[in-house]
């Protein structure tokens, strides 16, 4: 059975970088022989996370919906901007609500845990938005994920992408490619599980 594999871009910004990096990881990894799903985290729009909130109403609907389709993954493929250095309040918000289920009906539920995660990252500057990664895969860490070594960072996000949307940089081409068969090949070791 192939790999099935998520992936999504933290950012909703038109135009962004990191859904360019999105639809070019999906074509790699599909080229791969992975079965790939691509979503955009504007489908799945979370207030800001709150305690509060989780205590009266519960985890939101799109939380679930989101961490159903993730547990419905072998692997995550998230392509992360960077802000300040960090994670970006989007990205950070999404991973911290999927984090809060504990159970789905009457089983336990954990949508992030043992899952393996690659990550990509993609910015308008020389730095690729790699010195936010550090956050990012601790955080992933963090929830239980197994994040594997193998990234891709792009740089100078306006003049990276030809028109067909793939990635000009031969360098950073590899990287992608490397990252896109780590993740797969690690999925695959997780189904024999
Ligand atoms: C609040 C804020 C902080 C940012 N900080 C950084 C940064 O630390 N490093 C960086 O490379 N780009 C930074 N940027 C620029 C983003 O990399 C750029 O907006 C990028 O296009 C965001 O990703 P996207 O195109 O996928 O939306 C920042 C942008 C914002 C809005």
């Amino acid at each position: 059975m192939p790999a099935r594999i998520l992936v999504f871009p933290g950012s909703n910004r038109t135009g962004s970088f990191n859904a360019k990096l999105a639809a070019a990881v999906s074509v790699e990894l599909a080229n791969q022989g992975a079965d790939v799903t691509r979503i955009s985290l504007a489908d799945y729009p979370l207030p800001l996370v709150d305690e509060d909130l989780k205590a009266e109403n519960g985890i939101p609907d799109n939380a679930m919906r989101l961490g159903r389709v993730i547990a419905a993954h072998d692997g995550v493929f998230m392509c992360c901007p960077e802000y300040n250095s960090s994670i970006p309040p989007l990205l950070k918000n999404t991973i911290d609500w999927v984090s809060l289920i504990s159970r789905d009906g009457d089983r336990p539920f954990k949508p992030w845990a043992d899952r393996f995660v690659a990550l990509g990252s993609a910015s308008d500057g020389k730095f690729a938005g790699i010195r936010g990664l550090y956050h990012v895969r601790s955080v992933m860490m963090n929830v239980g994920a197994q994040v594997i070594s193998e990234q891709c960072s792009v740089s100078f996000g306006e003049s990276a992408f030809d028109a067909d949307g793939r990635i000009i940089d031969p360098v950073t081409t590899a990287r992608l490619k490397k990252a896109c068969r780590s993740l797969i090949e690690f999925c695959a070791v997780m189904s024999r599980r």
